[in-house]
């Protein structure tokens, strides 16, 4: 059964596939409007979230297919001491496409092997946020026209990320690409990742802390919140959670082209004002997320009844 742990369970191929459907959906949403019906999307939600969770939601609905789930662990079984295993056994009888975040790493992959139809990891802990890339790859190619050839800026939480994680593994695989690492020392990548991923790939990369010095070279910058949810100690959360907020002034130092991201929820990390500078994507990183979503669904379910 194909599910969707890690981004790089899909090919370059598969992901360009998928951007050109959800381009399609969005010029002929009619086309689409019945493509689930009779379907079940289950939306397990260990853990908080707003955007993942509803854009699911939504871009089930707009395939006409229907929604279960729950939103907070403490509204499931787990508050009981079920398993991840048995849950997703259970819920295998109900649903035919499972959505689930968990705050632990490596919990997707158990439910995927537990389960017997697709799972899509909707974030495990710190770990990836493979749908989350998808909305994000959309959103780059829709802005510049490519995913290569690009000098994309991460800056703030690079260390409990997981969005920054599985971003970074999916641009590894495109021509020209050079990363720029913005963030405190304490919250640097993970050395995992700089191994495994930037230096096997010979992935140019820098690290600064050091965002208004980085920022005109950029044509892409990932800002990212702290997060405080994977911290052990609340002092450092506090002393950290400001080290960065891009406002109008540092912005007269990027490329007119500069396209501003970010996965949300923003905390502090971008000024309100940057909401209106043309170079701000992330409410359209929003949008492009539910239609990539409509388009994994299609092809997981599709893969499914073969
Ligand atoms: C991100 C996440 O959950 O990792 N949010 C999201 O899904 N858009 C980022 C975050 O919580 O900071």
């Amino acid at each position: 059964m194909r599910s969707l742990i890690d981004i790089l369970d899909l090919s370059v191929e598969e992901i360009d596939d998928l951007i050109a459907t959800a381009c399609d959906i969005i010029d002929n949403p009619d086309k689409y409007a019945e493509a689930c019906k009779r379907k079940k999307l289950a939306t397990l939600f260990f853990e908080p979230s707003t955007r993942t969770r509803l854009s699911f939601e939504a871009a089930m609905l707009e395939l006409g297919g229907s929604v279960i789930g729950f939103s907070a662990a403490n509204n499931s079984s787990a508050a009981k001491g079920e398993s991840v295993a048995d849950t997703v056994k259970t819920i295998s009888c109900y649903a035919d496409i499972i959505a689930m975040r968990h705050p632990k790493e490596g919990a997707a992959l158990v439910a995927a092997n537990n389960a017997s139809i697709p799972v899509i990891n909707a974030g495990d802990g710190g770990h990836c946020h493979p749908t989350q890339t998808l909305a994000d790859l959309f959103t780059i190619y829709r802005e510049k026209g490519r995913l290569s050839d690009l000098t994309v800026g991460f800056c703030g939480d690079l260390k409990f990320g997981r969005t920054v994680h599985s971003l970074i593994n999916a641009l590894s695989r495109y021509a020209g690409i050079h990363i720029v690492l913005i963030s405190p020392e304490e919250l640097k990548l993970p050395s995992y990742v700089k191994k495994d991923v930037l230096q096997k790939n010979g992935i140019p990369y820098t690290q600064t802390t050091d965002l208004e010095g980085a920022l005109p070279e950029l044509d892409i910058l990932y800002m990212t919140r702290v997060q405080r949810e994977r911290f052990f100690n609340e002092e450092d959360y506090l002393r950290l959670k400001d080290s960065y907020i891009l406002d109008l002034k540092k912005l007269e130092k990027a490329k007119s082209d500069l396209c501003v991201m970010h996965p949300l929820p923003r905390v502090n990390e971008i000024s309100v004002a940057v909401d209106d500078d043309p170079r701000a994507c992330y409410f359209k990183q929003v949008l492009g997320g539910k239609y990539m979503r409509m388009a994994l669904i299609l092809k997981l379910l599709k893969e499914a009844s073969v």
